[in-house]
């Protein structure tokens, strides 16, 4: 069985042996930029590539402010620390989502809500938050209080799942409406923009992630979105050990991170930023393809949804039932082509059994049938 999608991916990616679900590409400038960071001794957290990396992104993602980070993950901790969060107060998320969100949260020592997804997006869904808020929220003195747990609900992270915009505007103004700070998790969806803005600058801030897996890799990477300056410079102070600026003196002001981006890891990411553009071209010639073969299959190949453009990062299909997507898991791996399903819910794993969820139908419903199939890049 499956074999016609085998023979078929076999012939995307024209080679034997086992096909990866996703490998980074280095045709560019990677090696002479990193030969430069090296010969300028500039390796590690100061250098001109990091700059040249924020403003690079600023301008394509129309973010006024960058912060680089060493990775998604720890944008996310510091996005989250800004919005003043604390102990025991409260974040809405989505369970269909790669654990760190969810680890950032509680980073914070703060505790993850979560709430259905729309089966479309496979993002938070606007009409789950709304109901979920209606019924158990209540704004007072400009902070929205949980009617269960008596504790604030402080920011919501939604998520741009495999780079599909979710209905981010909608949340926004349910956000907005129960005074809820919207930090955007858009690691998977640089490239993606939703009612042509790109993801991860609708709310207060957004992170993207640049580990190997990503569109575009650093080896490892991330960045802060925002376009509130204040904010811009604490994130900017907190990720670089809150060191005061000064010539020779080494002094710092509060208790910070060493979360700044690398300048080696920045090189790498330079050169590939150059090729993003045609990376996204690449990305959405393979989906088409997809797009066109899965046409007459029994299961679902997963489009950019309504007023998006998806950056296709990594291709999903949507088989019958469990039964079906054990079985084509089974096949297709054992034939040597890289195939997985979506994550195990957050809200069944361990650390978060106890946490509060509204209703998850459509979440449990994609759990159960979503699976990947490989999207690298394909070399012209
Ligand atoms: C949805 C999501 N959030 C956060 C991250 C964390 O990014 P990083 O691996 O760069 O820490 C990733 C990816 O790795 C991700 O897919």
């Amino acid at each position: 069985m499956f074999d016609d999608v085998v023979d078929f991916v076999r012939g995307i990616y024209g080679k034997e042996g086992v096909i990866p679900l996703h490998e980074p590409l280095f045709i560019g400038n990677e090696k002479k930029y990193i030969n430069e960071s090296i010969d300028s001794t500039y390796v590690s957290s100061v250098g001109k590539f990091v700059n040249i990396l924020e403003s690079r992104i600023a301008e394509y993602t129309g973010s006024k402010f960058v912060i680089a980070t060493i990775n998604g993950t720890s944008a996310l901790h510091i996005s989250l620390l800004l919005s003043n969060l604390s102990q025991e107060d409260e974040v809405i998320t989505q369970p269909l989502t790669f654990i760190a969100t969810c680890n950032a949260i509680c980073y914070c020592g703060a505790n993850p809500i979560f709430i259905d997804v729309d089966k479309e997006t496979m993002g938070l869904s606007p009409d789950s938050l709304n109901l979920f808020l209606s019924e158990h929220a209540i704004v007072k003195n400009n902070r929205c209080l949980n009617k269960i747990t008596g504790k604030v609900i402080k920011a919501c992270i939604p998520m741009h799942t495999f780079g599909h915009s979710c209905r981010i505007s909608e949340i926004k103004e349910i956000c907005d409406k129960y005074k809820i700070v919207l930090i955007e998790d858009a690691a998977e969806s640089l490239g993606s923009f939703y009612k042509n803005k790109h993801t991860g600058t609708f709310g207060q801030m957004g992170v993207l992630s640049f580990n190997g897996n990503k569109i575009i890799t650093g080896g490892g990477g991330g960045c802060i979105l925002t376009d509130d300056e204040i904010l811009a410079k604490k994130a900017r102070h907190l990720t670089t050990t809150a060191k005061v600026a000064h010539k020779w003196k080494y002094t710092h002001d509060m208790i910070g991170y060493n979360y700044r981006m690398p300048n080696i890891n920045a090189a790498l990411l330079v050169a590939q930023f150059e090729r993003l553009e045609n990376f996204l071209i690449n990305k959405r010639e393979i989906a088409m393809a997809y797009k066109g073969f899965f046409k007459d299959k029994s299961y679902r190949f997963v489009e950019e949804p309504a007023n998006s453009q998806s950056n296709y990062w990594l291709n999903a299909i949507i088989l019958k039932d469990k039964e079906e997507r054990d079985l084509f898991l089974h096949e297709t791996n054992l034939k040597g082509v890289t195939t997985r399903p979506i994550w195990t819910l957050m809200n069944e794993l361990i650390m978060f059994q106890d946490c509060q969820s509204g209703e998850l139908p459509n979440t449990e419903w994609l759990e159960q049938r979503v699976v990947n199939i490989p999207s690298s890049m394909v070399i012209k």
